[in-house]
């Protein structure tokens, strides 16, 4: 099935000028997300994967599922605020805004092989806090994955210029 078709856009969501990418209509098709799972987790199958963390909030749908199928551990990257336990923190630049992401500091174990999953890549912002976050608690990241790269935004390249592979489904 292509995917794609299966991704509404919503023109002008949340700020004017906007054209978001609602990966709800995928998520809720059986076909389509066990697909996006299954071609999301391929290439890094058998490789060891410890944790894959997942970016809130969409990222932690499809990262919960990819953690699954890899039999790997799961850990969440939250907006400020929501993590009970001691967290690091790293802000960010969003298309539409700034924002601080959290993670618990005893989420990886130095070492731990990790796969970053979220819905979409548009500037990176949010992916480069993530991989910034992971790294300064000792994480190898594998991959960054997504399922849609908004590529006249720059994020894959932004992403690939810290050493990090990337991975998108579709563009
Ligand atoms: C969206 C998306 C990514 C991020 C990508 O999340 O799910 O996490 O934006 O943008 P960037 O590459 O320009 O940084 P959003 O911040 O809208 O949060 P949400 O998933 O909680 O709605
Ligand atoms: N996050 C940043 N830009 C986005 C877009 N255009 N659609 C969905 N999520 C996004």
């Amino acid at each position: 099935m292509d995917l794609k078709e299966t991704i509404r856009t919503i023109p002008d969501y949340p700020k004017p000028g906007i054209m978001f990418r609602d990966v709800t209509t995928l998520l809720g098709q059986p076909r389509a997300f066990r697909q996006a799972i299954d071609e999301l987790v391929q290439p890094y199958a058998g490789l060891g994967i410890d944790k894959v963390a997942g970016i809130e909030a969409r990222g932690f749908i499809l990262g919960g599922a990819a953690a699954h199928q890899l039999s790997a551990g799961f850990v969440p990257l939250r907006k400020k605020g929501k993590l009970p336990y001691k967290t690091i923190t790293e802000s960010y630049q969003l298309e539409y805004g700034v924002d601080e992401m959290e993670m618990h500091e005893d989420a990886i174990v130095k070492g731990d092989r990790v796969l970053l999953v979220d819905d979409l890549i548009a500037t990176g912002g949010t992916a480069e806090a993530a991989i910034k976050l992971l790294r300064r608690a000792g994480a190898e990241i594998v991959a960054a994955a997504f399922v849609v790269d908004l590529p006249e935004l720059g994020g894959a390249d932004r992403i690939r210029a810290l050493s990090c592979e990337v991975q998108a489904l579709m563009a």
